[in-house]
């Protein structure tokens, strides 16, 4: 299929028509936010599926039903895709969404509001890395090629959700003060338990240490693996083909080593950097 075929256009970058329609980003576009809303927002491959875990656990404290009963996205929805609306409107408060949009398209009730954020981010080395191989499972995404073709595109932005620079500069937004919570993937690697903590605080939602090791468990890689609630194995291999890359594919930080060479290394770390310049914007793995 081309891309054209494949893809809408919105604010300049591409969509798949699969997951987006016109309907769909006019809801996200009047999406009425609460106070007590919960955003989860990633740029793709960073994390997302995973906070569809954590984010339901914390909130039932420990209880697992959630997660053993509920798809990712009947738990927390997205936001801008074909299915929000019907499912947004089941879900009792606090309501958990999910949304990949970057900061100054969301909806404008989501300024006023209170509603809190957590932002995820991951080493762009690696978010390209599961792209890649996104792309190589999901039919509703163009033939990604080569690796080193693809992350040509990845970096220019010819990527759903646009570049990865553009959505991370896009939410370091001081207006959010205390209302956004970053994290990293690399820090869920190092210790899940305490980033768990860590949002449990600032959700207000204290957990005791019984309920916290649960969840701790229950978000491992090797048991979300095996959760068919959480592991797309349930999408039709004709939309996503887990036996030619699974959604839950290896789950660690610095995969990107088995894939860039030096020289392309040094290429894509010097893009970065340039499109940062001047932001003061920082990543643990740039120590
Ligand atoms: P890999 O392709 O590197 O394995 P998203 O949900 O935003 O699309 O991100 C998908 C990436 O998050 C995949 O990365 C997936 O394996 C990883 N992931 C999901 N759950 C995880 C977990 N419990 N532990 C570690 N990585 C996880």
């Amino acid at each position: 299929m081309s891309q054209s075929d494949l893809y809408m256009f919105y604010h300049g970058f591409c969509l798949p028509k699969l997951a987006y329609t016109v309907d769909s980003l006019n809801y996200f576009e009047s999406f009425q936010v609460q106070d007590d809303d919960i955003f989860v927002i990633t740029y793709p491959k960073s994390g997302t599926t995973w906070m569809q875990e954590i984010l339901p656990l914390i909130l039932s404290g420990g209880d697992l039903t959630p997660v053993l009963t509920l798809q990712g996205y009947e738990r927390v929805p997205w936001l801008e895709e074909v299915r929000s609306a019907q499912v947004v409107r089941k879900l009792s408060a606090p309501r958990t969404l999910i949304s990949h949009m970057p900061c100054h398209l969301m909806p404008s009730t989501f300024f006023s509001s209170k509603a809190k954020v957590i932002y995820i981010t991951r080493n762009p080395k690696d978010v390209a890395v599961s792209f890649y191989y996104f792309h190589q499972m999901a039919s509703f995404l163009h033939d990604p090629g080569t690796f080193e073709e693809f992350t040509d595109s990845f970096l220019a932005g010819n990527v759903m959700f646009g570049k990865w620079t553009d959505h991370v500069k896009s939410w370091k937004n001081p207006d959010l003060g205390d209302r956004i919570l970053y994290i990293t993937y690399e820090e869920m690697i190092q210790d899940l338990c305490e980033v768990i903590k860590h949002i449990s605080c600032f959700l207000n939602h204290r957990l005791s240490e019984e309920a916290l090791k649960r969840i701790t468990e229950q978000c491992q890689f090797k048991t979300m693996k095996q959760n068919n609630m959480s592991n797309y194995s349930l999408v039709t291999p004709e939309i996503m083909d887990n036996s030619k890359s699974p959604f839950l594919r290896k789950g660690i930080a610095g995969d990107w080593k088995n894939h860039f060479s030096p020289e392309y290394e040094a290429k894509f770390n010097a893009f970065i950097s340039g499109e940062l310049k001047g932001t003061g914007i920082r990543f643990p793995w740039d120590e």
